[in-house]
């Protein structure tokens, strides 16, 4: 059997394409949305990420104000510049990237932003509402594999999901929108006995813990839904996932690949939420 690819990147394009076309509606009623990116320090990864989210925000028509600060600005510092975002009218949504250095407490910087302006949905007010059901802001990396199991058209009603990974911005997350969907959820982790034997009894796996090739065949149930979360190097240093796709897609129904799975997801969501920010404020 080869799996079906589920395209992460042409998804996301197409949400894009549709982006665009409300963002030009907002800019007929006069406001242009606005998304502030920041930046502390100079972790490499963070510095691709947020070329990628500026690019795409500049694609979708929606304004990037961009903020880099140096790695030892201080925690007040920061403090300050999110006040000032939260006060700023041509602000909409407001992004700090993580992680932060070691001498910033990331906990303090997101609980700071505003929650109707945090289109990462970190905030315990937005995680709040995703555990009740309330709308909010959802986190976009799960939110992205979301829409990625929806474009397969796959009823998730009663299907055994399991996740690999249990982060406050993926695992935990992806494990409420999956319950809403009606799955059973089952979570497991880096302490998890036997994980091959959880991972096997999945309808729906998703791999989400930075581990390189983690997730091999033998650890996956003939015909299940694979999305692959993870960005890794492998030994080569080519990047790769969580999943090892080519042993993986002789076994899976569907695997979403890495590069173009759920990166290009994540991007497509963070301006879904800057969207809705406007939408919401000005036309509710
Ligand atoms: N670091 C890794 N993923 C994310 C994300 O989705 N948002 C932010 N702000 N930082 C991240």
């Amino acid at each position: 059997m080869t799996a079906k690819l589920i395209n992460g990147k042409d998804l996301a394009a197409s949400i894009r394409r549709q982006l665009a076309q409300r963002v030009q509606a907002l800019v007929d009623r006069g406001h242009r949305p606005g998304l502030a990116v920041v930046l502390v320090g100079e972790d490499p990864a963070s510095q691709v990420y947020v070329r990628n989210k500026i690019k795409a925000c500049s694609d979708t028509g929606i304004t990037s104000i961009e903020h880099r600060l140096p790695a030892d600005t201080s925690q007040e510092a920061l403090l300050e510049l999110i006040a000032r975002l939260n006060d700023d009218e041509t602000v909409d949504g407001i992004l700090v990237q993580l992680p932060v250095p070691d001498h910033i407490n990331p906990e303090r910087i997101i609980e700071a932003i505003d929650p109707l302006k945090d289109v990462d949905g970190f905030h315990p007010n937005n995680i709040g509402n995703l555990v009740i059901g309330r709308e909010g802001f959802l986190p976009c990396t799960p939110y992205g594999v979301m829409k990625m199991i929806e474009s397969t058209g796959y009823d998730l009603t009663g299907k055994h999901a399991v996740i690999v990974g249990r982060s406050n911005i993926v695992g935990k997350p992806q494990t409420l929108m999956l319950l809403a969907k009606n799955a059973t959820v089952t979570v497991v982790h880096s302490r998890t006995r036997d994980l091959a034997a959880m991972t096997r009894q999945a309808d729906v796996l998703v791999a989400a813990v930075g581990k390189a090739k983690l997730i091999g065949a033998d650890m996956v149930k003939p015909g299940a839904m694979v999305l692959d979360v993870g960005i890794n190097r492998d030994e080569n240093g080519a990047l790769c996932g969580d999943v090892d796709t080519e042993a993986v897609s002789r076994v899976a129904g569907w695997i979403s690949p890495v590069p173009g799975g759920v990166g290009p997801m994540t991007i497509a969501m963070l301006l879904t939420n800057t969207v809705e920010a406007v939408e919401r404020r000005l036309l509710k």
